[in-house]
């Protein structure tokens, strides 16, 4: 039988035309001798009517069924189906596959365990929901073709057998069978390859490029992703940026209807620090950080040595603001090891809570006017001797009371800039690390600084959030063989292994390499946002779970002794 449409497909003009369906069965109801029949595919369900005219086979749930009759319309529209309006009278159905009973419901909502789903996920995928987040992705993929083809980039797909090159996470590695001994490492991202094709002038580069990381997991975070991976010769930050964010307006109006309004705003680093505690700021709601300095006295009387002080008021917050808020904040603050939040409330024009015995009446006026406090607003204070910890601390409280309160509207999508990040961050044994890579190139009025106070050089690096997650992240890139070299030394490397991990590279910067910079977006956490999910696994077809594992073809697995000998690989341990 030939198909003649998608079930979804068929509106009231098609009353009266013969049509060959096929679909599973979503749904049966007997009423008598008659049954209805909800037939789904992906476009969506439609009614089947069969009577007593016709022989109706043996039926169940998600078997996969062929339907000939004819389309009617219903006496009662389903205003819930947009095929509400019609069913078909069915002339003929045939069982194409039977199906055992699926282990978990297929309808958009769902409340099985994500490990029923992904051990089914070729179940889970039947669900409308599930269907839909990949049509959106496929979408946006077309669209990151048309639009990077029309604006003169080139696509080029770079290894995947790769080497080893820093990206802050850990390699997978590939171990060679005629190389014994050596390895290819997995891309963490294309950088390498799309900075060499720069180099020899392709000028626009894109790639929808798959990468992988060996970092713990979390719930926006895959070890294989995706990237929308661009880089460009002979463009400046801004010039570039402005590329990049109408692409991003042109998804938001497209996939979801939303004007996104350009230029994009944009925040440095410092600013969103100092606001927001983050450098991937939620700007949907308020509740930004204050600081003030003069409660420092009142907190070492109260026996609190901190250096800085912050503050954040929750306006009219204080009926509700319960003792289990504050443990909860009390979690946070623990985490972040700043001080345990002090509460103040306001009540009949005066503040309360047990800290005000340590503020002087003068004091407290004051924080009422300099905050412009409210009747009722509360106001946490929070005191650290690490000014970074103090802000991130605030910064995560800041963000669950904005979820506690409500205070987020999920329709909303605030996308930004975030630029003038440092170039160079303090790991845990306070060696200079780079904060996005190694590649990026500083601001040209603090090259000078590399040699003095590098801590405090700025880079040319841009990261794109939306609604408080990374979406992307880029730079402008070094193009100078001395100033490549540098950077490497001021991370600790020696002039040995600068030529052995980077001298191929850094060679091909003796061949007049142009300027260029580029950043990468992060298809999977775009479409995680624009698919009002917050769950990253929910916008790809086969995740791994939390642990890495992909639970139904059973990734990461042992292999035979066989295919071990080959690679010259020995497991030090065998685990059972
Ligand atoms: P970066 O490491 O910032 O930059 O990555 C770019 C974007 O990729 C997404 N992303 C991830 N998404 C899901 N799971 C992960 N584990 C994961 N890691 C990163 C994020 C992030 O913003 N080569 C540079 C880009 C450049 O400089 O041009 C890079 O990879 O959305």
């Amino acid at each position: 039988m030939i198909r003649t449409h998608y079930n979804g497909d068929l509106r009231i003009d098609h009353v009266g035309q013969t049509v060959h369906l096929v679909g599973w069965v979503s749904k049966k109801r007997n009423l008598g001798s008659l049954l209805f029949i909800d037939l789904r595919d992906r476009s969506g369900i439609v009614q089947i009517f069969c009577d007593e005219t016709i022989t109706i086979p043996d039926i169940r749930s998600e078997f996969l069924i062929e339907v000939k009759g004819v389309i009617r319309k219903k006496d009662v529209a389903n205003p819930s189906l947009l095929t509400g309006a019609i069913e078909v009278v069915a002339q003929e159905i045939h069982v194409i596959n039977r199906s055992e009973t699926p282990a978990l419901i297929i309808d958009s909502q769902t409340d099985a365990l994500e490990e029923t789903r992904l051990n089914y996920r070729y179940l889970d995928l039947r669900r409308p929901s599930m269907q839909s987040n990949l049509m959106i992705r496929s979408q946006v993929i077309a669209q990151v073709m048309k639009f990077f083809d029309a604006h003169g980039f080139i696509y080029v797909e770079t290894p995947i057998l790769t080497l080893s090159t820093p990206g802050g996470a850990r390699d997978y590695l590939v171990p060679s069978r005629v190389q014994p001994g050596h390895f290819y490492a997995l891309p963490q991202s294309p950088q390498i390859y799309k900075q060499l094709l720069m180099i020899s002038g392709l000028d626009r580069y894109f790639q929808i490029a798959r990468c992988f990381r060996d970092e713990d997991l979390r719930a926006d975070r895959q070890p294989d992703f995706t990237q929308i991976d661009v880089e460009a010769s002979f463009l400046n930050q801004d010039e570039l940026l402005r590329i990049i964010e109408r692409f991003i307006a042109e998804v938001f109006s497209s996939t979801r209807q939303i004007n996104i309004t350009l230029p994009l705003k944009t925040l440095t680093y410092e600013m969103a620090m100092e606001r927001y505690g983050t450098d991937k700021p939620d700007t949907r709601f308020g509740l930004e950080l204050i600081p003030i300095e003069f409660l420092i006295p009142s907190f070492q009387q109260a026996g609190l040595d901190v250096n800085f002080t912050y503050g954040i008021v929750v306006p009219n917050a204080s009926q509700g603001f319960s003792r289990k808020i504050t443990d909860e904040l009390s979690l946070i603050t623990k985490k972040y090891q700043i001080k345990n939040p002090i509460v103040f409330k306001v009540e009949q024009q005066k503040l309360t809570g047990s800290f005000t015995k340590f503020l002087t009446e003068e004091h407290q006026l004051k924080l009422i006017q300099s905050l412009a406090l409210k009747e009722n607003d509360v106001l946490i204070v929070s005191g650290a001797h690490s000014k970074k910890l103090l802000l991130q601390g605030l910064g995560a409280i800041r963000l669950w009371l904005g979820h506690f309160f409500k205070l987020i509207d999920p329709n909303r999508f605030d996308v930004l800039w975030i630029k003038e990040f440092p170039l160079f961050e303090k790991n845990a044994e306070g060696k200079l690390v780079s904060s996005h890579h190694p590649f990026t190139r500083p601001r040209e009025e603090d090259v000078a600084l590399l040699d003095t106070e590098p801590e405090k050089v700025i880079a040319l690096a841009h990261d794109l959030v939306i609604n408080g997650y990374e979406a992307g992240g880029g730079s402008m890139r070094i193009y100078d063989k001395v100033m490549q070299e540098k950077i490497f030394t001021l991370l600790g490397l020696s002039d040995a292994e600068i030529k052995r991990k980077f001298g191929w590279f850094i060679d091909a910067f003796n061949y007049g390499t142009p300027p260029h910079g580029g950043i990468a977006l992060g298809l999977d956490r775009l479409i995680m946002l624009l698919t009002g999910n917050t769950n990253i696994r929910d916008v790809i077809a086969f995740p791994k779970n939390l642990a890495g594992v992909g639970p139904l073809e059973k990734t990461p697995s042992r292999v035979d002794d066989q295919q071990l000998d080959e690679l010259s690989i020995q497991i030090k341990e065998k685990i059972s």
